[in-house]
């Protein structure tokens, strides 16, 4: 029997997270050095280390005998739950009837693109998860690149919505920012809704990383700067390291009466409900308690610690500039500088240069510049910050918390080494490519990674 696959699958790409995980897969595996079985360090997927808090864990436990279906917008426990959280936590006023449960946001804002008609305004670098969707939907789109702050210019928003003849344009907004950790001020969140409501743009915001935010007391929701045309997304899966829940929310803008109806209809059609149990788990983690903040705040700041080391050792390394982050376990570094000695090694792309990298002796797994729908020849990667055993370190945290500037810098050497060896690894790989070096040095290096 040879089946024939539809032409509009046919012509989707594979996710780049996924292709990422076949090819990482690959290369680690083939490695004949026995110093070399602890796999790769992971600068390259982006989960949350720590488990999932265990009120969920225990609440998930308690409900498992529901096997009933839930309502399409999400049982309503959860939805007053959600309620109170964006009040508590972001300032914003939201009648349950605005939120949307749907299996983590990355579906949800599927079902977002599937029911607003316009033009898509992409703004890059961005999470690899969007384009695939927005292809696959056949929208019309656009990139906005972003300048050397790597935030969205307002002036440059304007300018492509006058472009664009759609009677709306659609902007994904991502703050915090995936890969580069970067935060949008009141400010900068207030110019850019300016353009939004001049030019009739709806705004996808995207909010999973919320809680991560360093400084939390700086976080902003654009649900509060432009509440009539901004869509929320946000869920379990960054701040409650519960990925594998799939379980997220949207908050719609106020007065979208009409368009409720018609995404309801799409969910219905589409997934029905998410699963019972795993709602009502979710309500543990949305209802305001002392575990739940004890567990923001301690995941928050070991990312911080995390990212500050990141991004002082990769700065460190000559000719490597990198984001600093402000949320988030990622940060954007750029080895651009490389270029010419790059070519000349016949590492023309980012694709290859992620390549060379998870290759022995170096092992490092970054996630390149393509996948964040930049150039090709961009050689700009995101570098994520969360290799490491997330309950032991959750825990170590707790019994000894570092203060000054230099036991962080010891907490990171003493709970992440990973962390540590990987960035000493591309530290060397630009060593050996500066020389001209990189393959006759691979022999040799094998001893360094043990050490
Ligand atoms: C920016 C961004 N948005 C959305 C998601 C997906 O979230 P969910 O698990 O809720 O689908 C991710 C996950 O990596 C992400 O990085």
């Amino acid at each position: 029997m040879k089946f024939i696959v539809d032409q509009q699958v046919e012509d989707i790409e594979m996710p780049e997270n996924l292709k990422l995980n076949t090819f990482l897969q690959e290369f680690h595996s083939d490695c004949p050095h026995k110093e070399c079985g602890f796999g790769f360090y992971g600068f390259a997927f982006g989960q949350s280390p720590f488990p999932v808090p265990q009120i969920i864990q225990d609440t998930l436990i308690k409900n498992v005998h529901k096997g009933e279906y839930a309502a399409v917008s999400g049982i309503p426990e959860l939805r007053n739950a959600i309620s109170k959280y964006n009040k508590h936590y972001f300032g914003i006023d939201v009648i349950p009837n605005r939120i949307y449960v749907g299996p983590g946001t990355k579906e949800l804002i599927f079902n977002l693109l599937e029911i607003l008609h316009g033009t898509v305004i992409l703004p890059t670098p961005a999470w690899l998860g969007y384009l695939p969707q927005i292809r696959f939907l056949k929208k019309n789109y656009h990139m906005l690149p972003t300048r050397a702050n790597k935030k969205i210019s307002p002036a440059d928003l304007r300018k492509l919505a006058l472009r664009l003849q759609d009677r709306q344009k659609i902007l994904i907004l991502n703050n915090p920012h995936n890969p580069t950790g970067l935060l949008y001020d009141k400010l900068e969140l207030e110019e850019i809704a300016d353009v939004c409501r001049e030019q009739n743009i709806t705004v996808i915001s995207d909010e999973i990383y919320a809680q991560t935010c360093y400084d939390f007391s700086k976080f902003v929701s654009m649900g509060k700067i432009y509440p009539e045309g901004t869509f929320v997304t946000n869920g379990l899966s960054k701040s409650h390291a519960a990925g594998g829940y799939r379980l997220g929310y949207v908050i719609f803008p106020q007065h979208a009466i009409e368009l409720k109806d018609q995404f309801k209809k799409i969910l219905a059609t589409e997934y029905t409900a998410v699963s019972t149990p795993i709602q009502h788990a979710a309500v543990a983690g949305f209802e305001i308690s002392s575990e739940i903040d004890e567990y923001f705040e301690v995941t928050r700041n070991i990312h911080q610690i995390m990212g500050e080391y990141t991004y002082h050792e990769l700065s460190a390394i000559e000719g490597v500039k990198a984001t600093k982050p402000d949320a988030t376990f990622y940060l954007l570094a750029d080895f651009n500088a490389y270029s010419p000695e790059l070519q000349k090694a016949k590492i023309s792309t980012s694709q290859k240069l992620s390549e060379a990298l998870i290759v022995h002796p170096y092992h490092t797994a970054i996630v390149g510049g393509d996948s964040l729908v930049l150039e090709r020849t961009d050689f700009s990667a995101r570098i994520a910050f969360v290799d490491y055993n997330g309950a032991a370190v959750y825990k170590n945290y707790l019994e000894n918390k570092p203060k000054t500037s230099s036991e962080r810098t010891q907490f990171v050497k003493d709970n992440a080494p990973k962390i540590v060896l990987g960035i000493k690894m591309i530290e060397q790989f630009f060593e050996d490519l500066k020389k001209n070096n990189l393959h006759e040095l691979n022999a040799k290096k094998s001893s360094m990674i043990t050490s």
